[in-house]
């Protein structure tokens, strides 16, 4: 028997750490019943401490997942401790995690601390975590530039305190690989107390070296990784979950353990990830990029229809590359609609609900023959943004024809009133924002204006990401249509909504302790 390696999924705390990528209740809640599905041993759901819609983001998650661990992150005060334990009080399992930074920089400029200081710090939040769970990690904040010697002294004294897992986070993406694996080792082999806690890694991916460090690590006795849906995450992102899961499945001869995944759900959680935060996958991206499995070069084809094991080190399907995917149309009924929503893991909240998308569902159906799981999940998402938004899309009509200048008639809903405008532009697209930009009062900036197609062919749902700063606040909007330009006006109204009413939330690791 091999040993199990532990896979503790953050796309819902790091990931959504990403400037623009916020999660909110309902998407989280989607979210964690993909990563369910998917059977992820713990799933980060996010820090409550930084504002009330978190707290009851990670409460909802805790309040409905049953089959994997929920988790969600303190800093080593008592007062965030609370708050986690209070957001997990009904999880099925619930691990909390600390933290404390211990590199000399970190604890120097960003704590004041003096090192002896830090280990009462997380020696006492350790034991505060203890009277809410048992399950309790430790990570010594930039630990990749910490001390060897200060993360054998605090790590040892945490474990004595109750912690059972030990995370050892590479924050700031400096180490590389044999030097990381090196650290976990000589960890292991110098604390005493090593052997009653787990440890982990958590690598960021700021010299594109996150799967590769984490892959040393466990060569060198870490028993869980840290990672994110399609790595996720700050700055350059952190280790990708599709990726270290598949290398350890592919290359069991050289790793020690193995992981307990239904892999064929990656794509269908990568896919919603990227729906839900407007951050396309690269098409050469591993395993869940659209030329993963493509091979077109002539003599790659070639190769692989005389044996597949040619050119391929791992089955499509095995990932959810499925070529019998499950398709509706414009005659399923209300009962088969209903159903695979069920299995997608969305559930209605009332007869209305389910009849509005079943509707929308209908109307798809019209323009698009085949309907796949990721049309369904863009209708959810259109459903769940026009059920809140302030401002709302009605009707948009462009003009565009080659030698005119391009010109749109957009009408919204802005407080439950109708207003109109017409503005000209660039193109067919440009000429639409401009519209909505006469009918709402918007100073934020355009950063990023990113169109893909949800499924394959020309049929094909477009989604847009508009993203949007302001005051130091970054939203990602997003929109779909069968009609690209709608989409774009949607995904740019979506992101001016959210500029409006997004709060600033406190970040965990830019405080003081
Ligand atoms: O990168 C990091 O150090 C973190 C910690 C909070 C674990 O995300
Ligand atoms: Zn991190």
């Amino acid at each position: 028997m091999k040993d199990k390696l532990i896979i503790f999924d953050t796309t819902m705390r790091d990931g959504e750490q990403s400037p623009g990528a916020s999660m909110n209740k309902d998407e989280k809640v989607r979210i964690a019943k993909a990563l369910e599905r998917l059977k992820v041993d713990v799933m980060e759901a996010g820090f409550p401490a930084a504002s009330v819609g978190d707290f009851e983001a990670v409460k909802a998650v805790a309040d409905v997942i049953k089959g994997s661990t929920v988790c969600g992150l303190s800093r080593a005060l008592d007062q965030d401790i609370d708050r986690v334990g209070e957001a997990l009080r009904n999880a099925n399992s619930a691990r909390i995690h600390t933290f404390i930074a211990t590199s000399p920089i970190h604890m120097q400029v960003k704590l004041n601390m003096q090192p002896d200081e830090v280990i009462e710090h997380a020696v006492r939040a350790v034991k505060r975590a203890r009277r809410y769970t048992d399950n309790v990690e430790f990570s010594p904040e930039d630990a990749g530039r910490s001390e060897e010697d200060f993360l054998c002294r605090i790590l040892e004294a945490v474990i004595d305190a109750g912690a059972t897992t030990l995370n050892i986070p590479d924050t700031v993406g400096y180490s590389v690989p044999d030097q990381f694996g090196t650290t976990i080792k000589n960890l292991i082999e110098r604390i005493p107390n090593s052997d009653k806690a787990i440890f982990s890694v958590h690598c960021h991916n700021d010299l594109g070296l996150a799967v590769a460090n984490s892959l040393s690590a466990v060569i060198n006795g870490a028993r869980q990784i840290e990672c994110t849906i399609n790595g996720l995450g700050e700055r350059a992102g952190n280790t990708s979950l599709e990726e270290v899961v598949m290398a350890v499945r592919t290359r069991q001869d050289v790793f020690p353990c193995e992981t307990s995944l239904d892999t064929r759900e990656i794509l269908t959680c990568s896919k919603l990830v990227s729906s839900i935060t407007g951050f396309p996958v690269q098409p050469n991206k591993a395993i869940v990029g659209a030329n993963a499995f493509a091979h077109e070069a002539g003599i790659h084809q070639d190769g692989v229809l005389k044996n597949r094991e040619t050119y391929e080190i791992m089955r499509a399907e095995d990932v959810g590359w499925s070529a019998n995917r499950m398709v509706l149309g414009k005659h399923s009924g209300r009962n088969a609609f209903k159903t695979r929503m069920i299995e997608l893991g969305i559930d209605f909240s009332s007869e209305e609900e389910l009849n509005e998308v079943f509707f929308r569902f209908k109307q798809l159906a019209d323009k698009k023959h085949d309907i796949f799981d990721e049309d369904l999940q863009a209708l959810i998402s259109e459903a769940s943004i026009d059920a809140d938004e302030e401002i709302k899309f009605i009707a948009l009509k462009v003009c565009s024809e080659t030698g005119e200048i391009p010109r749109a008639y957009l009408t919204l809903s802005i407080n439950n009133r109708e207003v109109s405008a017409d503005a000209e532009g660039s193109g067919a697209v440009d000429a639409s924002l401009r519209a909505v930009d006469q009918l709402v009062d918007n100073s934020a900036a355009l950063r990023l204006y990113s169109v893909n197609n949800i499924t394959d062919g020309t049929d094909a749902q477009g989604e847009v990401t508009v993203r949007l700063e302001q005051d130091g606040k970054i939203v990602n909007g997003l929109g779909s249509d069968t009609d690209i330009v709608i989409a774009s006006a949607k995904a740019y109204i979506n992101a001016i909504n959210k500029i409006k009413s997004s709060a600033v939330r406190s970040h965990p690791q830019k405080g003081t302790v």
